[in-house]
């Protein structure tokens, strides 16, 4: 198919286009200014992968507003529970501040999880998720993700700042991982 691209040892097709991702990511930006409008909301990056959907969208929401950066990490732990993630990079104070948390992809839900239950700790006035794209059937958590861009299959994608293995954050539209 036209368009394919090679990252190391895969190849992946066109999934959305750049023009397609700018139509949703504004009606995104207008649809929380709506709700946010005046409140000076604070706008939650999660790193790596968010970068480019967070610089879009904060552009798309007509209001004033701040930004921050948080970097999670995540290794295999001692004990039975398994995973530990701590949390990098968020020092601003929270309390009774308009959140909302800018994700690139909510694929099991673990991430944005663990995540909303740190920001809840912080008493915020509100707090909303807005994800560039859901894998509703990888969902493993009950999360409420108030803005969604698009929803997509239990397939791998990259672009628009997803990765595989580091490459391919700078690809200007979403590719998904050629079958067969
Ligand atoms: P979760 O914690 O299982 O929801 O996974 C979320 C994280 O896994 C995302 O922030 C991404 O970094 C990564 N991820 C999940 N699915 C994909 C994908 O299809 N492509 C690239 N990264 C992904
Ligand atoms: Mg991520």
């Amino acid at each position: 198919m036209h368009g394919e691209i090679n990252l190391l040892d895969l190849v992946f097709e066109p999934y959305l286009t750049e023009n397609q991702i700018a139509a949703r990511v504004n009606e995104m930006g207008r649809a929380i200014k709506i709700d946010l409008d005046g409140r000076r909301p604070v706008f939650i990056s999660i790193l790596s992968g968010s970068f480019v959907f967070a610089a879009d969208l904060i552009r798309a929401v007509e209001t004033d507003l701040e930004m921050a950066f948080v970097k999670l990490s995540s290794y295999a732990g001692t004990t039975s529970t398994g995973e530990i993630q701590t949390m990098m990079g968020l020092t601003e104070n929270l309390e009774g501040r308009h959140i909302v948390v800018v994700e690139d992809i909510v694929d099991s839900g673990r991430t944005l999880h663990f995540f909303l239950h740190k920001m809840r700790e912080k008493k915020p006035a509100s707090l909303s998720v807005a994800a560039f794209l859901v894998k509703p059937s990888a969902l493993q958590f009950d999360i409420e993700i108030k803005y969604k861009g698009f929803e997509i299959p239990n397939d791998f994608v990259v672009g628009y700042g997803l990765d595989y293995d580091g490459l391919g954050r700078n690809l200007p539209g979403l590719y998904q991982l050629k079958k067969g």
